[in-house]
C-alpha cells in the first residue's frame, strides 16, 4: 500500500512507512530501505533502538511534560549537564527547542539581546555566507544563503549581508586553500568594516555545510581565522551545528575539530536523533550571564522548550553515544568510508569530489570532471539518483542548486552512527548501482 501523495524529487508517491529497526526502514507493501543518510542527516542512532523507547514510555508513564515556567525535571537537568559537558566548561545557559530552525532564530534573539543587555542597541545585523541554510523561520530563512527556498519570501526577510561561501572544490576566484583563507577572512573583516561593526551583532555559519552546497568543510584555519575577525570588530560567532554537530562529523562539537569556541551554538537532528524533536541553543557563560544580570530572562523559547519527554529522548540517545564511543567511532570509520566510496565511484568521470568530515559525506557530480561544469538544472541528476537508490532500498540525501543557485548535483551520505560493516558495504553497492544507471540512462 502507497500512500498517494506527491513529492517534489520525482517520487509518484511516497511508500507509506510502518517500521524502523537498526539502520534499516520498512514500508507497508514489505520493501525494506537501508537509512544510508539518516533521513536528513538527523537519525543518529538508527531505528527503534529499544532502550531510547523505553526510557521515552517510562517518562510519558510519569509526566509527559512539565511546563518549563512551572517545573524543571531530572530529564532536563541531566541532559542540560550532558550537554554541557560535551560543550566544554566555557559554555553555560541552554534554550531548548523543537528544530533547527528555531534553534537559529533563537541564536539570532540571543545575539541580538545580548548587545541590547550590553547597551550597544545599534548592533542589529546579521552577516553569513552564500550557499547556507539555517532553517525555514523568517529569521533563519534571512540568513540563509539557499536561493530557490528563499525566493517567494524576498521582501519580507531581514536584511542581511552575504559573504562568499568557504569552498575548496569550488573556491573564491579559483585561490588555492592556502590562499582561501585569507581572502575570505578579508572579505569578512572588510564586511564588516563597510556595515560598520558598530551595526553588526554576529556573523553565522555551518562549520561543515550541509544541504545547501552538498556537505563542503571549510580550509583549514578558516574557523580560526573568522572567529580572529569578529574578535577583532566585537562581533559573535553563532555556530550553526544543526546537521553537522552532535557528533556527526566525528568531534561532539563540529568546531572542535577547528580548535575554535563559537559564542552560541544551534544543535538539533542528531541530539535525540530523530526519536522525538529536540534541539538547543547553547551560549558561552558571558552571554547569558550578562542577559540575565542585566534584563532578567532570556527573552526566547516556546511552549515545548525543554519538553520533559523529548529531553529523556535525548538524553537517552546521547548516552548511547557515550557509552558505545559512536563520535570517535563515526571520525575513524569516517575517513576509511569517504575512501571507500571514492574507490567504488571513481570510474565514473562524472565524480567530481568526494568531501566530508565524520558521517557526513557529500559526493558531487559534474558534466566535466576537469572543468567541474556542472549538470543541466533540468536533468536533475542528484533527484534521479536518489529515486533510483530508493528504487533499490536505500536511502540517500540528494541536494541541488549550490553552483549559481540552481545547478550542481550532490548526493549525501550520513548514516547512522552505529551502521554495521555489513551495511556500510550494502550502502556503497547499492549507490554505485544508481550512479552507474542514472549516468547510464543519460
Ligand atoms: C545547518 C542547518 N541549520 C538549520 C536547519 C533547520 O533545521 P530544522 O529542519 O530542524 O528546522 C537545518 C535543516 O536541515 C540545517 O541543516
Amino acid at each position: 500500500m502507497t500512500a498517494n501523495r506527491a513529492i517534489g524529487w520525482g517520487m509518484e508517491t511516497l511508500p507509506r512507512i510502518v517500521r524502523g529497526e537498526g539502520s534499516y526502514l520498512y514500508d507497508a507493501d514489505g520493501r525494506r530501505y537501508l537509512d544510508g543518510s539518516g533521513g536528513p542527516a538527523a537519525f543518529s542512532i538508527g531505528h527503534g533502538n529499544r532502550e531510547v523507547n523505553a526510557a521515552i514510555t517510562e517518562q510519558l508513564e510519569k509526566v509527559a511534560c512539565g511546563y518549563r515556567y512551572l517545573f524543571t525535571s531530572e530529564p532536563l537537568e541531566e541532559l542540560t549537564s550532558l550537554l554541557r559537558e560535551r560543550c566544554g566548561a566555557e559554555f553555560g545557559h541552554i534554550v531548548y527547542s523543537c528544530s533547527g530552525s528555531e534553534a537559529v532564530e533563537s541564536a539570532m534573539k540571543v545575539a541580538l539581546q545580548y548587545w541590547d543587555a550590553r547597551g550597544l542597541r545599534t548592533k542589529k545585523r546579521f552577516i553569513e555566507r552564500e550557499r547556507s541554510y539555517h532553517g525555514n523561520t523568517l529569521g533563519a530563512l534571512s540568513v540563509t544563503g539557499f536561493l530557490e527556498r528563499r525566493r517567494p519570501f524576498e521582501g519580507s526577510l531581514l536584511d542581511v549581508s552575504f559573504v562568499s561561501a568557504a569552498n575548496t572544490y569550488r573556491p573564491l576566484a579559483g585561490l588555492a586553500a592556502s590562499e582561501l583563507t585569507v581572502a575570505l577572512a578579508d572579505e569578512l573583516d572588510a564586511r564588516i568594516k563597510a556595515l560598520g561593526s558598530e551595526h553588526v551583532a554576529a556573523f553565522i555559519f555551518e562549520p561543515v555545510v550541509g544541504a545547501a552546497g552538498g556537505v563542503v568543510p571549510a580550509p583549514p584555519g578558516y574557523a580560526k581565522a573568522v572567529r580572529a575577525v569578529c574578535d577583532r570588530h566585537n562581533v559573535l560567532v553563532i555556530a550553526d551545528e544543526v546537521m553537522c554537530g552532535s557528533g556527526r562529523c566525528g568531534t561532539w562539537r563540529a568546531l572542535e575539530h577547528d580548535g575554535i569556541l563559537p559564542d552560541i551554538m544551534a544543535v538539533g537532528k542528531g541530539l535525540a536523533g530523530g526519536y522525538i524533536p529536540l534541539a538547543a541553543t547553547i551560549l558561552r557563560k558571558e552571554l547569558g550571564e550578562t542577559i540575565v544580570s542585566e534584563q532578567g530572562a532570556i527573552l526566547t523559547g516556546h511552549t515545548y522548550s525543554g519538553h520533559t519527554t523529548a529531553c529523556a529522548a535525548g538524553l537517552a540517545v546521547q548516552r548511547i553515544i557515550e557509552r558505545e564511543s559512536l563520535v570517535s567511532h563515526v571520525r575513524i570509520r569516517g575517513e576509511a568510508l569517504r575512501s571507500d566510496l571514492r574507490a567504488a565511484l571513481n570510474r565514473f568521470e562524472e565524480i567530481g569530489d568526494v568531501r566530508g568530515r565524520g558521517y557526513l559525506i557529500g559526493i558531487e557530480f559534474v558534466r566535466d570532471r576537469a572543468t567541474k561544469e556542472p549538470f543541466p538544472a533540468e536533468r536533475a541528476v542528484s533527484r534521479a539518483i536518489g529515486r533510483r537508490a530508493l528504487e533499490d532500498g536505500l536511502i540517500c540525501y540528494p541536494c541541488a542548486g549550490h553552483v549559481g543557485g540552481v545547478a550542481g548535483d550532490t548526493i549525501i551520505v550520513a548514516p547512522p552512527y552505529n551502521t554495521r560493516e555489513a551495511e556500510l558495504s550494502e550502502l556503497i553497492e547499492k549507490l554505485a548501482g544508481a550512479v552507474e544507471r542514472t549516468l547510464a540512462a543519460g
